[in-house]
């Protein structure tokens, strides 16, 4: 008898140096619900919600990455919430116009922090925006969402102001209101994500642009597994996503995993709270 042996190599993944911007969660809490995950009645731990953050912070910084940081402010508790603060591209940047009064103060905060960067233009969106929570960089062109939070005119103002292309997809899942939360970009060319989240006609772009990709259950989704930063090579993601750290490892990509339980509580975990800064 003879038996056939199939051996996969995966493929050799490279990872590629980033840049990131944070918010230490001095003030975070939940006070106010916006989106399905906030029970402003359910107790949050500041404390383990600081230590958390911090682990994800060395984290980037043990895998060789730059961490800036912006100074939390009083009375945002969601600004933890950096990759919401806009979206940064060849030293261009665009801060957010948020969709709610809650976090509409951070627009110009995130606006001040990229002109003292040095980015330029640093201009504030017109239309409703909410960064990389809903705009997403593959290869050369942006994945944008849109549903609950960014608008399909925003996309196009993003089009317009970094020259670039963007692929607009609806979201249909109010648990899963940022593009971030339902789709990871793991290198220029593949990404992972759930399809539950996403309407028919989304679904058919994903499928044709991506027939690799990476599909997320819904456990995983549930616990904000494809809220995950990837450099090419290593994916920081909620430890809780089994399934998808076994996916990915598989695919040649080492997932690292961190617990953000407590960032959870307001509907995020590790890719809202990071920014990149594409100088
Ligand atoms: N409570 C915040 C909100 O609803 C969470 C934002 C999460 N950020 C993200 N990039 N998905 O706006």
């Amino acid at each position: 008898m003879t038996t056939d042996t199939l051996t996969v190599t995966p493929t050799q993944r490279t990872a590629k140096h980033q840049h990131y911007l944070m918010c230490r969660p001095e003030h975070f809490d939940v006070t106010y619900t916006i989106n399905p995950w906030m029970d402003p009645t359910a107790p949050v731990d500041a404390a383990l919600a600081l230590r958390q953050w911090e682990i994800l912070r060395e984290t980037y910084l043990s895998l060789g990455h730059t961490v800036d940081l912006i100074n939390p402010v009083e009375g945002l508790p969601d600004m933890v919430f950096a990759a919401n603060g806009g979206i940064v591209l060849d030293g261009r940047a665009m801060a957010s116009r948020f969709t709610h009064d809650e976090r509409a103060a951070e627009g110009q905060l995130y606006l001040d922090w990229f002109a003292a960067a040095g980015l330029t233009p640093a201009v504030q969106a017109t239309e409703q925006n909410e960064g990389e929570g809903d705009v997403l960089r593959i290869g050369d062109i942006f994945l944008a969402g849109t549903g609950f939070r960014t608008s399909l005119a925003a996309h196009r103002e993003i089009a317009t102001f970094f020259s670039t292309e963007v692929v607009s997809l609806e979201l249909v899942d109010p648990r899963f209101y940022h593009l971030d939360t339902a789709l990871t970009v793991l290198d220029d060319e593949n990404v992972a994500y759930f399809p539950g989240a996403f309407s028919d006609a989304s679904l058919e772009i994903l499928r044709a642009r991506f027939p690799d990709a990476v599909i997320a259950t819904a456990d995983d989704a549930r616990v904000f597994g494809l809220n995950a930063m990837s450099d090419g090579y290593n994916v920081v993601l909620s430890a809780r996503a089994v399934d998808l750290h076994r996916e990915l490892r598989a695919r040649g990509y080492n997932p690292v995993g961190v617990d953000l339980t407590e960032l959870l509580k307001a509907g995020g975990s590790a890719k809202c709270c990071t920014l990149e800064i594409r100088a």
